[in-house]
């Protein structure tokens, strides 16, 4: 009996357990002995302790390119080139290594600038050109430099438009302060329920990223319904954690898609989009 016929057989007994035992080790070991090297590298070259950056896996950011094609309804290729837009701005990229390498927090922060899912906000600011976009949860700043520099080059392309910016912290915001990004974003402190209802002009594209309990996205996703300009988007960086958008989606007569990012050479999960239109 060869080792295949073996096997095969053995699968039919009650054995079959005990037999596939040190395979199953092996594998589970695998996986694990390469997150806890992942997790020690990190421990010992990055400064981060929340709100952590990444690169995309290449397979990651072929889905996402993907994912704001459909949610869009643009050519992949477009969207592949803005991506490459963004990455290739080396004013943005320098002035983020400065202001960081610069800040009171650095202790907390790494200076290498990696925008994971971010690129794809930048791709759908480009492609809706909205007049006002609202991001609630700005932390250092990162995604707030990410969507003003998309608002600038829509400007540029004579579609202008701002960016609020909502944080409770006051400290928050500080790579968002510079010219020219800071020319385009109006950064509130408070609780992002009470400023989304201060809001005074028409939201055209709002991204949740501020406290990510369940009760609080959904607070803000039902404040800002009254504030929206017709066919605006709606986006959650909480959607792996949450289906707030999506129920959301489906009270109001919304489409809802979701990505799920996977980081490169990090230990955390990752987040995603959800996009309700
Ligand atoms: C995940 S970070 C935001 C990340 C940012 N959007 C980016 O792209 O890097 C979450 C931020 O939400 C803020 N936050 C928490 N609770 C809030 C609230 N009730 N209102 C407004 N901001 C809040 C925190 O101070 C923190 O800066």
């Amino acid at each position: 009996m060869d080792a295949t016929t073996l096997r095969r057989a053995l699968a039919r007994t009650r054995l079959a357990p005990v037999v596939a035992f040190p395979k199953r080790l092996a594998r589970v070991a695998r996986h694990d002995a390469k997150v806890l090297r992942t997790s020690a590298r990190w421990l010992f070259t990055s400064r981060e302790h929340h709100n952590y950056t990444y690169d995309l896996t290449t397979l990651s950011r072929h889905h996402l390119a993907w994912f704001v094609s459909v949610v869009c309804d643009v050519p992949v290729g477009q969207v592949r080139s803005w991506f490459a837009e963004l990455e290739g701005d080396e004013k943005l990229r320098g002035h983020i290594e400065t202001a960081t390498a610069t800040a009171s927090r650095r202790g907390l922060a790494d200076r290498h600038v990696r925008y994971a899912r971010r690129v794809g906000w930048y791709a759908m600011v480009r492609v809706r050109k909205p007049a006002h976009v609202v991001e609630t949860g700005v932390d250092k700043g990162l995604g707030s430099c990410v969507l003003a520099a998309a608002l600038l080059r829509n400007a540029a392309e004579g579609h202008p438009g701002r960016l609020t910016s909502l944080d409770i912290n006051p400290e928050a915001g500080y790579l968002a302060r510079a010219t020219p990004w800071a020319d385009v974003i109006d950064l509130v402190i408070g609780d992002s329920i009470a400023s989304i209802r201060e809001l005074d002009r028409p939201v055209d594209f709002f991204l949740h990223d501020s406290d990510h309990s369940r009760g609080h996205e959904k607070n803000e996703f039902d404040a800002v319904e009254a504030k929206l300009a017709p066919g605006a988007i709606l986006l959650t960086d909480n959607v792996t954690a949450t289906n707030v958008l999506a129920q959301h989606a489906e009270r109001t007569g919304r489409r809802f898609l979701a990505y799920r990012e996977t980081p490169a050479r990090h230990w955390y999960p990752g987040d995603g989009i959800g996009v309700a239109w």
